[in-house]
């Protein structure tokens, strides 16, 4: 049994209050995408899938007084994904995620893009790997892919049908480590 289920965190305010400002059908559709790569690539889809889902938990929305968008004062400023570590790291250990696997997953959420880092190539680990890929697998030109909609009650079975597949997967995985 996992402690922290993808419903557990769905349904948190904290999580409904930050991921829906950036987007939850993004934040489920790259969860998915997530657990799908990991599957393929040997790495805890478990992990992925909720590193995935928080990536961009730590979005702000740089608009003018007038409502527009601000696409400049976002590429200068932003630090969404510094922001969002901190955020889903604090969230998972309140909810009882082992300690090892929230630094796990907040460290995927800081690596999953380097927009806001100085020039240089990372290396990255195989989770912040899948997890970056998994973002840009959902993404639209213009950033449309942040207003995509999604209502409550699809978003929450969108959720529950992962974590299923996610158990299934962790349980015939622990089936052929013991036989
Ligand atoms: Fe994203």
């Amino acid at each position: 049994m996992r402690q922290v289920t993808l419903e557990k965190l769905y349904k948190h305010p904290i999580v409904q209050k930050y991921v829906n400002r950036s987007g939850m059908a993004h934040a489920i559709a790259v969860a998915e995408h997530a657990f799908d790569i990991a599957t393929k690539t040997g790495v805890n889809p478990d992990l992925a899938a909720k590193a995935g889902f928080l990536h961009d938990i730590g979005h702000y929305k740089w608009y003018h007084e007038n409502g527009e968008w601000d696409y400049q004062m976002y590429k200068r400023n932003d630090i969404h994904a510094i922001k969002g570590a901190a955020r889903a790291h604090k969230l998972l250990v309140r909810l009882g995620e082992d300690l090892q696997d929230a630094k796990e997953i907040a460290l995927a959420v800081l690596l999953h893009t380097d927009s806001y880092l100085p020039g240089g190539q990372l290396q990255l680990a195989p989770l912040q790997k899948v997890v970056a890929a998994a973002d840009a697998a959902d993404e639209e030109p213009g950033g449309n892919h942040h207003y995509r909609k999604i209502d409550y009650k699809t978003g929450l079975e969108r959720v529950r049908i992962l974590d299923k597949k996610i158990d299934r997967y962790l349980h015939s995985a622990r089936l052929e480590q013991t036989s």
